[in-house]
């Protein structure tokens, strides 16, 4: 049975009826349309469907999207404002800090976490804080360096 959810998506409140099994990945890909998170592993691994939920870096592939309801959720969609990119998408691209830029999303994201809830960290907390988001095409050292360079 379809259950009612009431979600704030980038800053946007949307109410919708949702199969109980529906991930919030699924949400917001399918029936928002926001395609700028990925479905990796789908096994809560990879990293590269991490949004913001509640600030909070979050698998989407592996929450309920009955879990988010009352919840505020952040896409790689909402970061910019006003046409103009985020801080932290503009050093991706201004430190090459991607090749085939499909972990990218979740990687921005990450960072973006990290950069809220940990003034000044260090090496460990960044690299702790960056481990659950694989890069396939090895661009690790350059995201560190994108990590580093804002915090
Ligand atoms: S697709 Fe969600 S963690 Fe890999
Ligand atoms: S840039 Fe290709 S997976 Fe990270």
């Amino acid at each position: 049975m379809k259950r009612g959810i009431e979600v704030t998506v980038n800053g946007t409140l949307h109410k919708l009826s949702i199969e109980p099994r529906e991930t919030l990945l699924e949400i917001i890909r399918n029936r928002l349309d926001l395609t700028g998170s990925k479905l990796g592993c789908d096994q809560q691994v990879c990293g590269t469907c991490t949004v913001l939920l509640d600030s909070l870096p979050v698998s989407s592939c592996s929450v309920l999207g009955v879990d988010a309801h009352g919840c505020e959720v952040l896409t790689i969609e909402g970061l910019a404002t006003d046409g103009e990119l985020h801080v932290i998408q503009q050093a991706f691209i201004e430190q090459g800090a991607f090749q085939c830029a499909f972990c990218t999303p979740g990687m921005i994201l990450a960072v973006k976490a990290l950069k809220d809830q940990i003034p000044n960290p260090s090496e460990e907390q960044i690299r702790h804080f960056l481990a659950g988001n694989l890069c396939r095409c090895g661009c690790h050292m350059e995201i560190l360096e994108v990590a580093r360079s804002l915090l």
